[in-house]
């Protein structure tokens, strides 16, 4: 016995279809930019005639837009699939889309390990989605169950996958926008380069146009992505860099904040952080990964920094806007890593005081060279360090907000908070800022003071009534 598809995309995609309603939903298991191509993917099956469900349960088709970074994460697309995969009471199942990194880099044991899936799609081919949903219905169940039965894309093409996407549908204050994607640098702890292929920048007028649209529909604030964001641009010379991006975009008049994310410590240019000096919608903000704080392991990760390169670069950066907040993420128990190396990254921590930072323990991601090192370290070790570093990163974050009590800011209000009549908002050192104030809604950017600072937040009070609208 085989599971019936859902009944609602044989009908929308047969011939003989009088193209009923059916709904999808999107859930996205990774980074920012697995969040913008889960958007996107939305944005090609709405052009489809699908409309948005709010949970998978509820939905006719499911993407599941996988993250393959550590193994935990790409573990996660098989629990799923075995929940969805389940019967309804009227005898369907929804059709399962496997899309995202996971995909890319083993759509082959995806197909061998859940043959529910219909449709398997790496990131760089999503813009073929309809396509490959009709090339699915029309395959018999039965031959779909076969291993060449299913509709399948997972080639990286050079070709514009952007050029091929339907105009954006965001509604909503604060917005991401993909500028630049895949990476070049081949960390030896990293499957992006594999899953992702090598840097391709979008082209400049197409950038602005799509942050023109999104500015059009609302957003306030755009987040600007890359796997290596600051690279943007110099593969292709000719001045169509980062910071002439920013200084572009500064110029649209309903845009007040400009962010942009994640940025690799080696492509951060001397124009690019002038621009934190240049321009004021630029926010104060940076993430910029070090890794570890040890140069012997920094050279066995392939980072092509090293730590006083890193930390010359936060300098640099310090003396042309001193209030910059710095983020950064880090891997403990890299194969050889030794309690001295870990050391080395405890200390950098205190040294630069982040305002924030991420933490993992080291995942051995198949095909990378890292995953092959003698002296791996044990999980027990990994796991002590991981405790450790977050304690040290979290006093850290508690500091720097701390320390940002008194300051008058703006806050671009988010989402609820956990009380009622409570707001959460960021503020421009990208802070989770708590207020209450009485007729504001999401959306609205409003003056505050800090008045209190959390280990994971500030508390605030507006300044005054008058509220810029979104
Ligand atoms: N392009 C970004 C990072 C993308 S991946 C950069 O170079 O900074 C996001 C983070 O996941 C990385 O910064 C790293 O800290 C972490 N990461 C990547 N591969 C990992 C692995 N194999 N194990 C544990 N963490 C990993
Ligand atoms: Fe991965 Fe390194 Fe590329 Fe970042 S720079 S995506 S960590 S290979
Ligand atoms: Fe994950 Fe792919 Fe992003 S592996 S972190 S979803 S680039």
């Amino acid at each position: 016995m085989t599971a019936p598809r859902a009944a609602a995309m044989l009908s929308l995609y047969s011939p003989e279809s009088s193209q009923p309603v059916s709904s999808y939903h999107v859930k996205s298991f990774g980074c920012q930019m697995n969040v913008y191509d889960s958007e996107r993917m939305g944005d090609l099956l709405e052009g489809a005639g699908h409309v948005p469900a709010d949970r998978a349960e509820a939905a006719d088709i499911v993407v599941l837009n996988t993250c393959h970074i550590r193994e935990k994460a790409a573990e996660k697309l098989y629990s799923d699939i075995g929940r969805l995969r389940q019967l309804r009471p009227d005898g369907s199942r929804p059709v399962i889309v496997a899309a995202g990194c996971v995909a890319q880099a083993e759509g082959a044991e995806i197909g061998r390990r859940a043959p529910a899936v219909d449709v398997i799609v790496g990131p760089l081919a999503y813009h073929r989605l309809p396509e490959l949903l009709r090339e699915a219905a029309a395959i018999p169940e039965d031959a779909r169950r076969a291993s060449w039965g299913r509709a399948i894309d997972t080639d990286m093409p050079a070709s514009p996958k952007f050029a091929s996407l339907p105009p954006r549908r965001h509604q909503g204050a604060s917005a991401f926008l993909t500028v630049q994607e895949g990476c070049d640098k081949f960390c030896s702890f990293c499957v992006v380069p594999y899953t992702r292929g090598g840097e391709v920048s979008r082209p400049f007028a197409d950038l602005v146009a799509e942050a023109e649209a999104l500015v059009a529909a609302g957003a306030v604030e755009i987040t600007l992505i890359g796997q290596n964001v600051n690279a943007y641009g110099l593969e292709l010379g000719g001045g169509a860099t980062l910071p002439a991006l920013i200084a572009e975009l500064a110029q649209l008049e309903g845009l007040k904040r400009i962010r942009y994310t994640t940025s690799h410590p080696r492509d951060m240019t001397r124009e690019l952080i002038e621009a934190h000096a240049a321009i004021p919608k630029l926010m104060p903000y940076l993430h910029l990964p070090v890794q570890s704080g040890s140069s012997r392991i920094l050279k066995a990760m392939n980072r092509a920094h090293t730590r006083d390169s890193y930390l010359a670069t936060l300098a640099e950066l310090r003396a042309v806007r001193p209030d910059i907040a710095l983020s950064g993420d880090f891997i403990v128990g890299f194969p050889g890593e030794t309690e001295e190396d870990f050391a080395d990254t405890l200390r950098i921590v205190e040294e630069v005081g982040y305002a924030q930072a991420y933490s993992f323990k080291y995942s051995q991601r198949p095909g990378t060279p890292a995953a092959t090192m003698p002296d791996q370290v044990p999980e027990d070790v990994k796991a002590e360090r991981l405790a450790r570093l977050q304690a040290a990163i979290t006093a850290g974050a508690h500091a720097f907000n701390r320390a940002s009590v008194g300051r008058h800011t703006d806050i671009l209000l988010e989402r609820p908070g956990r009380k009622p009549g409570q707001l959460i908002g960021k503020t421009p050192w990208l802070q989770s800022a708590v207020v209450a104030i009485p007729g504001a809604k999401i959306g609205d950017l409003i003056a505050v003071e800090i008045t209190e600072g959390q280990p994971n937040s500030v508390e605030a009070i507006p300044l005054q009534t008058e509220r810029t609208a979104a």
